[in-house]
């Protein structure tokens, strides 16, 4: 007998402008857009920036980035607060940057300097200031805070940052379409097992195909999703970590799972940074070293401007074809719209780490709007904010039960030291992970 197809494509309703603006509109004056400025982000690399200046685009705003001839960093409003010309083609000063309509000259801050031909006692030398941001140099990333001035938060140091043994590279991404997507692909890691194993072939270690028991935790920070895996006859134990409102550290990109390590940290600290609300830069640092990588997977050259060394996150890395074949993260994430409709989605089991990102950006942006205070976290006596990325591999046989068992209590261990050194962290994260599986047999 035929089988008995009902095609209803007419009656399925597609509404695209009921958008969930509170946590993916970005402009100025958005609940969303108000949190994010209370944060710093990363907006350019350091080798972006040369002798010209340079237009670039954060949180809807056009902005304009120059190193001055002492060195100094500025960032300022696009449009010259005399008559409007934009900036980009100013001329750098020793101090500050030059308008080159009437020459008006600006420093780091804003200040006028002179106003071009106007006499020196122009009232309009204490009358007009042009709109500038704090900048903050890192590494090789020039970061910026957009926000009130009153509420600048102390510059944050994460502990992966301050680890002798990793070389890190800056590098920059960019995708057209809207932040929140690029970011909660992060708690989606059931998308691993799907898109960068079974859809498209193994894109990153073998083991990462293997299924896995997800859970999901809150900490200081954001949050974190914990995946526990039996690879033959090791247990993985993976924390992916979301540092809210938009940074993120991901595990070593080709974990094999193959021998003992125990708290092993990040192979990237970045933030999905909106530059408007259908696009958003990826900015941060790959990390590299021995530990994370022992087969030398990775390629240090390939990570720069527009480039990371692993398939699928760049719009030309590949033809139309190939992506279509073998589709990544780049390709996932555009394809949902320029802005997801959230109304439209229908989310399930596997989507609670979506959910839950979505609930607590939204809950921060309640919290703003509602008149509450952003409490920022606090270095500890090592001069870091501790974060909680770790991958965790033991040897040991475990049913599911015993997996979730052992993961859970490898997290808490992980919480519950986190204002320890980072060495002492790794040590009670073994020691812990040990006595677990010894009490286990
Ligand atoms: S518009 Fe900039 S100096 Fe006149
Ligand atoms: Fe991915």
């Amino acid at each position: 007998m035929l089988k008995k197809y009902k095609f209803d494509g007419y009656n399925t309703v597609t509404d695209l402008s009921d958008l969930d603006e509170e946590i993916t509109f970005v402009e100025k004056g958005t609940p969303c857009g108000e949190l994010l400025r209370r944060y710093w982000h990363p907006v350019l690399l350091s080798e972006e920036l040369g002798e010209l200046p340079k237009l670039i685009k954060v949180l809807g705003e056009e902005l304009v980035l120059f190193r001055d001839k002492s060195g100094q960093i500025g960032l300022l409003h696009k449009h010259c607060a005399h008559r409007g010309a934009s900036l980009e083609y100013g001329i750098i000063a020793d101090c500050g940057l030059i308008c080159s309509y009437h020459g008006w000259q600006y420093d780091i801050d804003g200040t006028l300097i002179k106003a071009g031909s106007e006499p020196c006692k122009s009232p309009v030398h204490k009358r007009v200031k042009q709109g500038a941001y704090q900048t903050h140099e890192q590494e090789g990333i020039i970061f910026a805070y957009l926000g009130p001035p009153e509420h600048t938060p102390e510059f944050p140091i994460y502990d992966t940052q301050l680890d002798k043994t990793v070389k890190k590279i800056p590098f920059t991404i960019e995708t057209p379409c809207n932040w929140m997507q690029v970011y909660e692909n992060t708690q989606d890691p059931i998308h691993v097992v799907h898109l960068h194993a079974r859809s498209s072939g193994v894109q990153f270690g073998v083991a990462s195909g293997v299924d896995q028991i997800i859970e999901y935790d809150d900490t200081p920070l954001g949050m974190i999703n914990i995946q526990t895996r039996q690879v033959d006859g090791h247990i993985w134990t993976r924390t992916t970590e979301s540092i809210l409102p938009n940074g993120n550290q991901t595990g070593a990109i080709w974990e094999e799972a193959e021998s003992e390590k125990f708290f092993q940290r990040t192979s990237m600290l970045r933030w999905m940074v909106p530059l408007d609300n259908t696009n958003t830069k990826t900015i941060g640092w790959r990390y590299f070293s021995k530990e994370l990588d022992p087969r030398e997977q990775g390629d240090a050259s390939s990570v720069g401007v527009e480039k990371i060394d692993f398939i699928g996150q760049t719009k030309n890395e590949r033809s139309y074809e190939d992506s279509q074949r073998q589709p990544g993260d780049y390709e996932a994430q555009v394809s949902q719209r320029p802005i997801a409709v959230h109304k439209m989605e229908n989310l399930a089991s596997s989507d609670t780490g979506v959910a839950k990102l979505r609930n607590l950006v939204r809950k921060h942006v309640r919290n703003l709007a509602e008149g509450g205070e952003i409490i920022h976290p606090q270095k500890n006596e090592f001069g870091h904010i501790s974060t909680y990325t770790q991958d965790t591999v033991i040897k040991a046989k475990l049913n599911d039960v015993d997996q979730r068992k052992f993961s859970r209590n490898l997290i808490k261990n992980v919480k519950e030291n986190s204002q320890l050194s980072p060495e002492m962290r790794r040590k009670k994260a073994e020691e812990s992970s040990r006595e677990f599986i010894k009490e286990l047999s």
